[in-house]
C-alpha cells in the first residue's frame, strides 16, 4: 500500500490513508492544513470564518484537540514539567515504584508481565505526578478502562453499552477531578493538579480536560511500549545482550517504538483543499496518518522489516512530530529505561512465553505475556 497507494481514499472509512514518511511528517507538521479539532466544521468556517466559537466546541478541550495558538497556550501550563530536566529528577521516585512492583513478583515462579508490572506502573507514576490519593487509584485505574474501552463487536447494543460507560466514567471522574481542583486551587504543592488549579488562564472545564488528558495519553501507551519492549527483545533473543551492555538499552527502546509503535495512526481533518501526493483531498476530509507505516519505510529506514535494537540513528514517529510531538515521550523513555533495567539486573532470566500471543483489540501490545523468571 505504501508504494502502490501512498495515499490512499478508503470509501468504506471515508478516510484518506496516508502511508510514507514524508507525507505522514508533513500532514502533521502543518497544522495550519489539517487541523487537531475534530469537531471541525467545514460550514461553519466558511460562513463566517470563525474557528474558536465556544458553543462549537466539545465541553473538554484539550492541547490534543486543539490547533495553536490554542494548544500553545493550554501546552505552555504543563510542558516544563516534561521536559528532560524536570524528569530526571523524579527518576528516583519511578525507581521505587519499579522496585516495589518487582519485590512483589519475586518468589513467583511465573506472572503476567502485563497485568502485574506493564499496566500497574504507567498508572501508579502519572497518579503520583498528578497527585490523586493513593487510596482512589483502584477507582481510577476502572474509569481510565473505562474511557480508553473498545466495543467487543460490531453490534449497535455493544456500542452503546461502551459509549454510555464512557459517559459514565467521563462524568465521575471529571466530577472528582473538579472537586480536587477546588480543593488545591490556591495551594503550594508540585504536583500538577495544583499546577492546573492555579493555572488562571484556563477556566475550570480546561482543567478538568487537562488533568483527564495526562491522566489517559500515557496510560496503555505506556502499558504497551513496555509489553513490546519485553515481546521484541526476548524474540529477537538480545536479552542478555541488553543486560551486559552489549547492546545498547536506550537504543534497543527506541527500535522497539519504531518497529511495535504503540499508536499505530492518528487523524486530522483538512481545513482547506489541499493536494498530497498527487491526490485532490478536500476541504472537511479525514486523513489517517499511519505512523506505524511510516516507521517502516524503506525510504528512511534500512530493513525496516526487522528488529535491529542498536539501530541508530532512528528518526520514528512514535510520538507524533509537530507542535502535537507527544508531551510525555521523556517520561515514557525514562520508564520504559528504569523498567527494562531493573528487571533484567533482578532476574537472570525472564523466559517470556511467545507461543500463544493474543493481540490487543485496536492498539499494537498484548492481552498478557506470561514470563517464568529466574
Ligand atoms: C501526544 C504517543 C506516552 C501525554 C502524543 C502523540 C503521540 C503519542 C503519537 C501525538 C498525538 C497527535 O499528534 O495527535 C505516545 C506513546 C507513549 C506516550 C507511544 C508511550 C510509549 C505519554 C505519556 C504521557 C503522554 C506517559 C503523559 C504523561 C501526551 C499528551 C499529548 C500526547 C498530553 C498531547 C500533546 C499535544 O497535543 O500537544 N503521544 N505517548 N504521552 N501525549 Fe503521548
Amino acid at each position: 500500500m505504501r508504494a502502490e497507494s501512498p495515499v490512499h481514499f478508503d470509501e468504506q472509512r471515508e478516510t484518506w490513508d496516508v502511508f510514507r514518511y514524508e507525507d505522514v511528517e508533513r500532514v502533521l507538521r502543518d497544522h495550519d492544513t489539517f487541523t487537531a479539532n475534530r469537531a471541525f466544521d467545514p460550514e461553519k468556517a466558511s460562513n463566517d470564518g470563525d474557528s474558536d466559537g465556544d458553543e462549537d466546541l466539545p465541553m473538554l478541550q484539550t492541547m490534543i484537540s486543539t490547533d495553536p495558538p490554542e494548544q500553545t497556550r493550554l501546552r505552555g501550563v504543563v510542558d516544563e514539567r516534561f521536559q528532560p530536566g524536570a524528569i530526571r529528577e523524579y527518576q528516583p521516585r519511578v525507581e521505587a515504584v519499579t522496585a516495589e512492583l518487582l519485590d512483589d513478583l519475586e518468589g513467583e515462579d511465573g506472572f503476567d508481565f502485563v497485568d502485574e508490572f506493564a499496566i500497574p506502573l504507567p498508572v501508579i507514576v502519572i497518579a503520583e505526578l498528578l497527585g490523586i490519593p493513593a487510596e482512589r487509584r483502584e477507582e481510577f485505574k476502572a474509569w481510565s478502562d473505562a474511557l480508553v474501552a473498545r466495543p467487543e463487536d460490531d453490534t449497535e447494543e455493544e456500542l452503546e453499552r461502551v459509549q454510555r460507560e464512557q459517559e459514565r466514567a467521563q462524568r465521575e471522574m471529571g466530577g472528582y477531578f473538579a472537586t480536587l481542583l477546588e480543593e488545591r486551587d490556591g495551594g503550594s504543592g508540585d504536583d500538577l493538579i495544583t499546577l492546573a488549579a492555579n493555572a488562571e488562564e484556563l477556566t475550570r472545564g480546561e482543567q478538568i480536560g487537562f488533568c483527564m488528558l495526562l491522566l489517559l495519553a500515557g496510560n496503555i501507551t505506556t502499558t504497551n511500549l513496555l509489553t513490546n519492549a519485553i515481546w521484541s527483545v526476548e524474540e529477537a533473543e538480545v536479552t542478555d545482550a541488553i543486560r551486559t551492555g552489549a547492546v545498547d538499552r536506550r537504543r534497543a527502546i527506541e527500535e522497539v517504538l519504531r518497529y511495535r509503535s504503540p499508536i499505530q495512526s492518528l487523524k486530522r481533518i483538512a481545513v482547506e483543499n489541499v493536494e498530497l501526493h498527487g491526490r485532490r483531498i478536500e476541504t472537511g476530509d479525514v486523513v489517517t496518518l499511519w505512523l506505524g507505516a511510516a516507521n517502516r519505510d524503506p525510504d528512511v529506514f534500512d530493513a525496516p522489516e526487522e528488529f535491529r535494537p542498536e539501530r541508530h540513528p532512528n528518526r520514528h514517529m512514535a510520538f507524533g512530530t509537530g507542535v502535537h510531538f507527544c508531551l510525555g515521550a521523556h517520561l515514557a523513555r525514562m520508564e520504559a529505561d528504569v523498567a527494562l533495567g531493573q528487571l533484567l539486573e533482578r532476574f537472570d532470566r525472564l523466559d517470556a512465553d511467545l507461543s500463544d500471543l493474543q493481540p490487543l483489540n485496536g492498539l499494537y501490545g498484548l492481552e498478557s505475556l506470561p514470563c517464568d523468571v529466574r
